[in-house]
């Protein structure tokens, strides 16, 4: 069985409340931090960790939290990034809602480690209900002295907010969520300056995902060294996935990272294989932003080797024969699912939540969207592929944040591994008419001949 540290009491019934919470062992980590520890000391436990950011970049966490600003006399935020707008990912909101108190203790051992007096919560407006599940949970830990002024007679001092977004998918990108909590649109910044010198107000601020600081409640109660004993390499600790598509049993599951991804989609502990007995197609391991994987290069890399679900064997080969782990939005397709439809519907995600500040991404967006819709449609011709990928270039690497390139990514991604499914939308239009619901003859991916030396 694979250990589990956030996911441990999933099935207790009321753990939601404080003192369910507590019953298993719930705020330890705040009593041993702030009573035992010094904020360094919490610091080098995540840095040991090997703790990697769970919101999609796997930037080292410790490393991030040293790189914090200290002046004296300016306060420092710790803001937790709850926006999860990435389709395909759903794990903080099935945390957040079962464990709420998982993450006001996270929050307040990290807020402690980074000396933040008050921290904030960022939930996407579409989490309406999530957001009134913390608020609850907010007011029990106050109640109980885990919140506020003094706390547990150490002298720490910490408030947490909780910021209800307005449903923007940018605003889950850090500088965006920032000029939101400040109250402005949420158009991203330009960086330099990090968060980590100039965030909220100005102010040095840590912006850290839901699971993230979720993490640091076992780094802290069993310390960084236990942490960095599961997984493989680079890759420590456990993920969690949010498993959808096709197959047999879609779910939130808790892996240890570097379960092979064979394992993960056939076994019966996470997805149970491929729904009504059918091929699996591709997968898009990490979010609708990743890159997507013929069936060939979902469970076995370019070289042969077994797939593992970790940062770095997700993305062996680069682009051109891996993907990434990204925010851990899992999605299986199986034989009949049309990569077409499925890029069009991707794109015109993007198109929609493009905040429009740079041109590649706000006009490059709505072409590649258009672009796609009429090739779905059947009503594309085979200049149209190329000029996608033409698009996908000029968009990649040219943006002030990262959507331009996650939007061009899938695009890039599928007519690489799919452009005999894009000529089919061309070639045969009357069969394509309807692919919203799948093609009715299968189309799989074809395995590139291997190049004679
Ligand atoms: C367009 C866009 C959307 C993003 N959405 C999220 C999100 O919903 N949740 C999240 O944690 N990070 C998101 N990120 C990544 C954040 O900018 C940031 O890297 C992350 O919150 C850092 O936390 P971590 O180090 O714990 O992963 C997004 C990035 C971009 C470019």
């Amino acid at each position: 069985m694979s250990r589990k540290l956030l996911l441990t009491h999933d099935n207790v019934p009321n753990l939601h409340t404080i003192d369910v919470y507590r019953s298993k062992g719930g705020y330890a980590s705040v009593e041993k931090a702030l009573k035992k520890m010094t904020p360094e000391e919490i610091v080098e436990e995540v840095k040991k960790s090997g703790l990697r950011g769970r919101g999609g970049a796997g930037f080292p966490t410790g490393m991030k939290w040293s790189f914090l600003a200290k002046p004296e006399g300016v306060p420092r935020y710790l803001v937790c990034n709850a926006d999860e707008s990435e389709p395909g990912t759903f794990k903080d909101r099935y945390l957040m809602e079962r464990n709420p108190h998982l993450l006001i203790e996270g929050m307040i051992t990290s807020s402690f480690a980074l000396g933040a007096n008050t921290s904030y919560i960022y939930i996407r407006g579409e989490y309406f209900y999530v957001s009134r599940i913390l608020e609850t949970a907010i007011a029990e830990a106050y109640a109980k002295g885990w919140l506020g002024k003094n706390i547990l007679g150490t002298g720490y001092n910490l408030d947490l907010y909780v910021q209800v977004g307005a449903g923007a998918y940018i605003c889950g990108e850090e500088t965006a969520l920032l000029e939101s909590l400040e109250g402005k649109r949420g158009n991203p910044r330009i960086k330099p300056p990090f968060p980590a010198i100039a965030g909220l107000y100005g102010c040095p601020t840590v912006v850290n995902n839901v699971e993230t600081i979720a993490a640091v409640v076992p780094i802290v109660n069993d310390g960084g060294d236990e942490y960095a004993k599961i997984g493989i390499g680079r890759s420590t600790g456990t993920k969690l996935i949010s498993a959808s598509g096709n197959i047999n049993k879609p779910g939130v599951y808790e892996i240890e990272m570097g379960v092979p991804v064979e394992e993960f989609i056939f076994s019966d502990q996470y997805c149970g294989g491929i729904a009504n007995g059918k091929r699996m197609k591709a997968c898009v391991p990490g979010g609708s932003s990743v890159p997507i994987l013929p069936d060939y290069l979902v469970c076995k890399t370019a070289t042969g080797e077994d797939r593992l679900m970790t940062y770095e064997s997700l993305s062996d080969g680069g682009f051109a024969t891996g993907s990434m782990l990204g925010s851990g939005g899992f999605i299986v397709y199986d034989e009949h699912q049309c990569v077409v439809r499925n890029t069009w519907n991707f794109s015109r995600f993007y198109h929609h939540e493009s905040c429009g500040q740079c041109s590649p991404c706000r006009e490059g967006t709505g072409w590649m969207e258009r672009v796609l819709h009429r090739l779905e449609k059947g009503m594309g011709n085979m200049n149209d592929i190329d000029l996608l990928v033409e698009l996908a270039k000029k968009i990649e690497g040219n943006t002030i944040c990262p959507l331009g390139d996650a939007a061009a990514w899938p695009v890039a991604a599928a007519i690489k591994h799919f452009r005999h499914e894009f000529e089919y939308h061309v070639l045969y239009p009357e069969k394509v008419k309807d692919s919203k619901h799948g093609h009715k003859e299968p189309i799989m991916p074809v395995k590139p001949a291997p190049v004679m030396a």
